[in-house]
């Protein structure tokens, strides 16, 4: 049986407990953070929980992110998952307290929880396909929140239209999948999204601008619109759990060739050998 942890503590699943009271449960009043693990080795450590900090910052939340790094090598050890490639998710809530939207009392202890997990295998390297939705969610993307519900639904959608993400469309801008950043190569330059509330600042969208400038590419953070993604070379999603992964066809219409086009495989390849690493290509 996994074993997690829970403020400070290392325990079985089954006995892992909490608050029906909690406030992540009742109210999503609560942020999370996922990073990757090769044998044991955090990617971008740093860049994460600044982000957590941040995200504590946003919603007040006087918590200090340093439970992390020292809980997820005890995670990995104890999972077995020391020597794998895996994931520890962390998750920071309110705590538990009489149901009141405003703030709990003063003292009110936060609810600290973090599981491991081996990572997926990746998907088939013949690129994905995905849907367009509108994005309902709220005005403060950039917060790591664990208030998920339309990114649910919206990935359900496209289950049930049997694509691999949906990607979140606002006032005609291609902006994100559901939890992954999003890119296109059009005329040559790599462009995505700049950062803002609209879309969580991803660490692998990060990384993948440093990996593509190094390689000698010109990078542009500025949101691209359907039309402009229609008429990419290539489309392709960045994510803690995807590294680069390209979509071939939206709406049932083909990017391009209908095939993964080489920048996406370049990333790829880049992210993963800093992953696990190994020396980074000079640029050209
Ligand atoms: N999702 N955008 C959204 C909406 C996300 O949920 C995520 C991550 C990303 C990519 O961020 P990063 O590169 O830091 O993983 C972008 C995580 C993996 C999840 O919810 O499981």
């Amino acid at each position: 049986m996994a074993i997690l942890y829970l403020n400070g503590d290392f325990v079985p699943e089954s006995e892992a407990g909490i608050s029906p009271l909690d406030r992540g449960f009742l109210f999503g009043d609560a942020i999370y953070e996922v990073v990757r693990f090769d044998r044991g080795r955090a990617y971008r450590l740093g860049e994460h929980l600044g982000r957590m900090r941040d995200g504590l910052a946003a919603i007040r939340l006087d918590v200090s992110p340093d439970f992390f790094a020292p809980a997820a090598e005890r995670l990995l050890a104890e999972n077995g998952l020391s020597d794998e490639d895996a994931f520890v998710y962390a998750q920071v809530s309110r705590g538990a307290a009489p149901r009141y939207h405003a703030f709990p009392p003063p003292g009110t202890k936060p609810t600290i929880f973090a599981f491991a997990r081996q990572t997926d295998p990746p998907p088939p390297p013949e690129g994905g396909r995905a849907i367009l939705l509108t994005d309902e969610r709220w005005g403060r993307c950039d917060i790591k929140s664990i208030n998920l519900l339309p990114n649910v639904l919206a990935a359900q959608k496209a289950r049930d239209a049997q694509a691999m993400d949906a990607i979140l469309v606002r006032d005609g801008f291609a902006l994100e999948g559901t939890k992954a950043n999003l890119f296109i190569v059009a005329k040559g330059i790599v462009r995505t999204a700049p950062n803002g509330p609209r879309i969580l600042p991803g660490v692998t969208r990060s990384a993948a601008i440093e990996a593509a400038r190094r390689i000698g590419l010109t990078v542009e953070e500025r949101a691209f619109t359907l039309e402009e993604m229609f008429a990419a070379q290539e489309v392709f999603f960045a994510s803690t759990t995807l590294w680069t992964y390209p979509l071939v066809s939206i709406e049932g219409r083909a990017i391009a060739n209908g095939k993964p086009g080489p920048v996406v495989k370049m990333l790829r390849e880049a992210l993963l050998a800093e992953f696990r690493g190994e020396p980074v290509a000079a640029p050209r």
